[in-house]
């Protein structure tokens, strides 16, 4: 448990943060939303701002006056039990509140906040809440950069986003296979550090013998898979999958480009031509399974991940796993709204571990349950193969 003075701290840091993710934005960039799931910036760094007036300010601030009394209605995302909310697909639509107001919106909310934590001193309850809020925040970093990627990476143009961005670090060392032996493991967030609520309620699992990779699965190597057919080869897909390749005409990871006869990728620094050596992503659940049928093996549980990963480095890409995304035999989700964070998404999602080159270096842990449905594939996934 963090004490004030240090959520002031992380709360100053995450929310500059934010912006320094967005500085690299034209206006332009910040509204659109070029498919359902893919927010425009600009809600995104109004959505995390109305978290913290929604769930602290409101709550814990005297007389706190709402910036403005309609934005709820607009930033709220889920939350049915807080009230009515914009629909998702008209995200995009909103050209206003502008990007300007929104920038005046999180300096308002910030200083508030600020000044509740410089003239108050809060319940543990509340600095829990301050706590989930950054977190929250850093979620959304996240989402900010898979979205801008898709804004900028889906435009004709492939505008890069900056130079800086490293997303395809390369795992220079020697492939070998983790054992692990049979045995009654324990799952599950231990210390008192911050987790979300689907990682508490530590408990046991009985796994059998199973070896896993020290490494994740290359370009190269999905570029084998996809020059050997595998795109093709039915036997090797759910039958989900089989309908979403074929419906979506899908030949290859999203934002890889064959122009003539050599493949390219878009990344944040532009289009570059394929890299070999980096660890493949941005391909659906269902290529990860496919993929893992063309060579014989599967893809590892979410247990599994958990007990071998202090065998393995990890952190670049979020591991598609077999594991479908379920209470674990504790799960008690918090009260009130906050409740809607996670516990009510518990229903046909995967779960990934890991984290990703998108993810802020502090909001990571090898307890840490993210979750996609399967044919999602805009965010910087990757995949481990087991046996
Ligand atoms: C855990 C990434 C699936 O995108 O809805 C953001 C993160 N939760 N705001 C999502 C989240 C609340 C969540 N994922
Ligand atoms: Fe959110």
């Amino acid at each position: 448990m963090l004490n004030q003075q240090e959520i002031t701290q992380l709360f100053k840091e995450t929310r500059t943060d934010s912006e320094l993710i967005c500085s690299f934005l034209k206006t332009e960039d910040y509204v659109v939303q070029p498919v359902e799931y893919v927010s425009p910036p600009k809600w995104h760094l109004g959505h995390t701002t109305w978290f913290f007036e929604e769930f602290i300010l409101k709550k814990y601030a005297e007389d706190h006056q709402l910036f403005d009394e309609h934005t709820a209605y607009v930033f709220n995302s889920y939350y049915e039990s807080v009230g009515e909310k914009v629909i998702r697909t008209d995200r995009g639509n909103l050209s206003r509140p502008s990007v300007e107001w929104i920038y005046d919106f999180r300096r308002y909310v910030t200083d508030k906040i600020l000044e509740l934590l410089e003239t108050q001193e809060l319940s543990a309850e509340a600095l829990g809440v301050m706590e989930i809020g950054c977190h929250h925040e850093k979620q959304h970093q996240e989402l900010l950069y898979y979205d801008i990627k898709y804004i900028l990476g889906n435009n004709p143009l492939f505008p890069k986003y900056n130079d800086q961005f490293r997303e395809n670090p390369i795992e220079d060392f020697p492939k070998k296979w983790i054992e692990i032996p049979e045995d009654v493991y324990e799952i599950g967030h231990k210390t008192n550090d911050f987790s979300y609520d689907n990682e508490l309620g530590v408990h046991k699992v009985y796994l059998q013998d199973y070896k896993i990779s020290n490494k994740l699965v290359t370009n190269a190597e999905f570029l084998e898979f996809i020059e050997d057919g595998g795109y093709e080869k039915v036997l090797l897909w759910h039958a989900e999958g089989w309908d979403w390749v074929n419906q979506n005409n899908i030949r290859s990871p999203l934002y890889w480009h064959k122009i003539g006869q050599s493949w390219h990728q878009y990344t944040l620094n532009g289009l570059v031509p394929l890299i070999g050596e980096a660890p493949v992503t941005h391909i659906s659940y269902y290529e990860a399974f496919a993929f893992a049928q063309w060579k014989g093996m599967r893809l590892p549980t979410e247990q599994e991940w958990e007990i071998a990963q202090k065998y393995f480095e990890w952190g670049s890409r979020w591991e598609w796993t077999e594991s479908a995304y379920s209470p674990y035999p504790n799960y008690q989700k918090a009260d009130g709204a906050l409740g809607e964070y996670n516990g009510k998404f518990m229903v046909n999602q995967k779960v990934l571990r890991g984290a990703s080159v998108a993810t802020s270096r502090d909001h990571q842990r090898y307890t840490y349950r993210n979750f996609f449905h399967a044919p999602l594939r805009w965010h910087f996934n990757g995949l481990r193969l087991a046996q």
